[in-house]
């Protein structure tokens, strides 16, 4: 049965991971847990970008070898994922042999199709980027130096001279056009894919895919000379993992459903990447998404500037669950935004501690006090059914969720949970506590369940909270939270014990 292929970029391993490739990998998982509760069979692949100049030259400077540094920096991306509780289940290496197979096969081949070529190569190159540019891109200024023209880079490039082969890509101009018309999906979200179709009807080079001079890469079959661009390797691991899994077949797993990659590789994913699938004859993944980038503080993150946050300190103070809460709701996947700890610490003692750890507690206070913490079966459920009118929101969570909208799923999420407070004040149980416990047990019954269905929402982005608000809700489905679907549709939605619990997220 085919599998919900989720991939995350391959990392380079030139420095540790920060909030930036969390933030993707995150994110990933998120939509992962989403699908794999609702039933579906998913798929993440995640892992490591291994070869390059770029890595020769880091190891270099710390006195190992490529392959040495390239296990201990892997390892703590793994270490990481496991930390904030992402569930991958593959984790690639470009530097393994069934990836550094594929890579010669998929090369071979592509030479008798005719789609590569040996030529010579005079441009630019940037070493940081990892990226080829021509005279007329990188254009040299009065001191005759050429910069990278990614806005964000702006280091000096190198000129680089020498034999290469090369990708065909401007044959597939047409066909790549085609492709993103006929399926709107593909290019997601919307403003981003306007970019790629702006520079694809440009029209397209061929592009250099082999490096004379660099050791540390996968040898160019038959050719001594020459090791195959990092790009070029790169790219090919959702395919090469997928075709050497340990727990899939091919065909269970391709094509990709959802390529999650940040906005400055986009054309790499959006172009280059698709062309080579159509050049190797296999079907293209159903959607390639670009996210938009943090600064931190107001400012880009850079080894210069040494304001890389370090994951492990976040989760130290915040915790993980509100760690990954925050990255999904603070800036729309697809935009850009900012990170800092100040807003962080807003949105957690408002978001998190304020309007859903109040909430939760007030009620099971309340079933503590008015009804000895059981909460009894509600008769007659049908007219003004609250639980019933906070479900019909799933529709349109659903939605979010199938668009990768994660913060106007959560956005959607938190309009329900102010609602509920706002039911909790007007309807005042402590007030009809006095007079008319029917009414307080409907009240308090209505509320929890409605709770109980949140909580199945928020538990892709937070698992562990999700699990302990419906576990004091009497409500548990060990090891995940119920989806809302199964709070209204279960028996248990009728009763249970409520048991009060620590504050989910104590004041910060
Ligand atoms: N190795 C390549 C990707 C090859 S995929 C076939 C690469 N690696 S990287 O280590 O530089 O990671 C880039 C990715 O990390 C971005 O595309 C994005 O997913 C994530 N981010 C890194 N910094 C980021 C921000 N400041 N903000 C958001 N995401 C960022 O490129």
């Amino acid at each position: 049965m085919k599998k919900f292929y989720i991939t995350t970029p391959i990392y380079y391993i030139n420095a540790a991971p920060h909030i930036g490739h969390a933030y993707t990998t995150v994110a990933a998982d998120v939509l992962a847990r989403y699908h794999r509760h609702r039933g579906t069979p998913v798929y993440l692949l995640t892992g490591t970008d291994e070869h390059g100049l770029k890595i020769e030259q880091a190891a270099k400077e710390h006195g190992v070898s490529p392959k040495e540094y390239a296990d201990e920096i892997s390892e703590k991306f793994r270490h990481l994922w496991k930390h904030l509780d992402v569930h991958y289940d593959d984790f690639v290496r470009t530097t393994e042999p069934r990836h550094e197979k594929k890579v010669q096969e998929v090369f071979a081949k592509l030479q008798q199709s005719g789609d590569i070529y040996k030529g010579h190569y005079k441009g630019f190159y940037c070493l940081s980027d990892e990226t080829f540019w021509t005279e007329t891109e990188a254009p040299a200024d009065e001191k005759n130096i050429r910069r990278c023209p990614n806005a964000d880079c702006r280091r000096p490039l190198q000129l680089v001279e020498e034999e290469s082969y090369f990708f065909r890509l401007s044959s597939f101009q047409k066909r790549l056009l085609d492709h993103y018309q006929a399926n709107p999906a593909f290019l997601s979200p919307e403003h981003r894919g306007k970019e790629i179709l702006a520079f694809v009807r440009e029209g397209l080079k061929d592009i250099s895919i082999s490096r004379a001079k660099v050791k540390w890469g996968v040898p160019v079959p038959g050719d001594a000379e020459q090791t195959v661009y990092v790009w070029f390797d790169a790219l090919l691991n959702y395919v090469s993992a997928a075709a050497a899994s340990p727990h899939a077949s091919f065909e269970e797993l391709w094509p990709a459903d959802v390529h999650i990659v940040g906005k400055e590789i986009y054309r790499f994913h959006a172009v280059i990447w698709p062309a080579m699938l159509m050049a190797l004859g296999l079907p293209l993944p159903k959607t390639v998404f670009a996210h938009g980038w943090w600064t931190v503080e107001g400012q880009k993150m850079s080894k210069s500037k040494g304001n890389f946050l370090d994951p492990y300190d976040i989760t130290r103070e915040f915790g993980i669950d509100a760690f990954r809460f925050f990255l999904l709701r603070e800036m729309p996947f697809g935009n850009d935004g900012d990170f800092s700890l100040d807003s962080l610490r807003r949105r957690y003692n408002a978001d998190l501690a304020n309007d859903l750890g109040n909430l939760l507690n007030r009620v099971v206070d309340m079933v503590d006090r008015y009804l000895g913490g059981v909460l009894p079966k509600r008769f007659n459920p049908e007219k003004d059914f609250l639980p019933a009118k906070v479900a019909q929101r799933t529709a349109a969570y659903d939605e979010c969720m199938q668009r990768l909208d994660f913060s106007g799923a959560l956005g959607l999420v938190w309009g329900v949970i102010s609602e509920l407070n706002q039911y909790v004040n007007a309807q005042a149980p402590w007030k009809a506590a006095k007079t008319d416990m029917e009414k307080v047990k409907i009240i308090l019954f209505d509320l929890v369940s409605s709770l109980r269905i949140v909580a199945g929402w928020i538990d892709p982005f937070m698992p562990h909270t999700a699990a302990r608000i419906q576990s004091q809700l009497g409500v548990r489905q060990f090891p995940e939270a119920l989806t809302a679907e199964q709070v209204l549709a279960g028996a248990q939605t009728s009763s249970g014990r409520i048991q009060k619990g620590p504050a989910l997220f104590p004041r910060k």
